[in-house]
């Protein structure tokens, strides 16, 4: 389990907090969304989690031990980070994908590797991309690519930062379901920055709400409410259910 602490920070050391008193937890075999309008700290949040930032204060416990404590390499091995924004360089599928190997190489590549990078592949049903360059793919292929690396990591915790954020309906609902299922499958622990709450609570089982820099709620699906809708992006919602399931339309 990942157990975040109290956890505060900033950009600069009088700047503006960001993120103040900050507790949750990521547990393993949950899909956790990480929501809040623009500018609530979501995707700063998940890089105090990968390490890129350093909390300014509170603690982040992997099993027990604070990540500021463990090597960087140690790290990798647990936690996967999928940026909100992935760079897209001349660089054939296969070989990035074989990147996310990395944190396990410990001198040179082996045929396990490349295993593990061809069964995720197959698995993404990606496998007809692998000799095709990255800067060449739509941006739902790039989606997938982007996650067969960070699952190459084979990684205990998987924290992506808008995964949907550009794809189109059916690709959306694709990245959600495998997300959904690898989480369940290999009891990954999942956290998801995503906007759309229809999404979230479709293929989410627990929620995180950020608001002025704090938690506002922490939960399952009933905390999802038309009143917490409001509280935290000011729309006015109807929440009806629809084949036994819940579904948020907006008035
Ligand atoms: N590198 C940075 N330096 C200074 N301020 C930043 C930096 N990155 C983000 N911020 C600020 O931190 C706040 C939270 O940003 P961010 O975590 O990106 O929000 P979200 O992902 O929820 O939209 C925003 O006010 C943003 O302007
Ligand atoms: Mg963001």
């Amino acid at each position: 389990m990942i157990e975040i602490r109290n956890l505060r920070f900033s950009y600069h050391k009088s700047g503006s907090v960001i993120l103040e008193n900050v507790s949750f937890s990521i547990e393993p075999g949950t899909c956790l969304a990480i929501l809040g309008i623009n500018g609530a700290g979501k995707s700063t949040l998940l890089k105090c989690i990968n390490r890129i930032h350093t909390a300014t204060a509170g603690s982040i416990l992997l099993n027990g031990k604070n990540i500021y404590k463990m090597s960087r390499r140690e790290m990798a091995r647990q936690i996967a980070y999928v940026p909100q924004v992935s760079s897209t360089s001349h660089t054939m599928v296969f070989d990035y994908v074989l990147l996310g190997r990395k944190p396990h190489i410990q001198w040179n590549i082996t045929t396990e590797d490349k295993k593990i990078a061809s069964d995720i592949l197959q698995q993404l049903d990606l496998t007809k991309f692998a000799s095709r360059y990255i800067n060449e793919l739509s941006g739902g292929e790039l989606q997938r690519v982007v996650l067969a690396r960070a699952m190459a990591q084979q990684p205990k915790y998987l924290l992506l930062d808008e995964p949907t954020g550009n794809l189109d309906p059916r690709n959306q609902h694709e990245m959600m379901s495998i997300v959904r299922i690898i989480t369940s499958e290999q009891n990954i622990g999942t956290a998801i920055v995503i906007h759309d709450l229809n999404l979230a609570i479709r293929y989410c089982d627990r929620f995180l709400l950020l608001k002025d820099t704090q938690v506002h709620s922490f939960g399952g699906l009933e905390i999802i409410t038309s009143e917490l809708i409001r509280e935290i992006y000011g729309i006015e919602t109807d929440i009806i259910e629809h084949k036994g399931r819940k579904i948020i339309v907006p008035l």
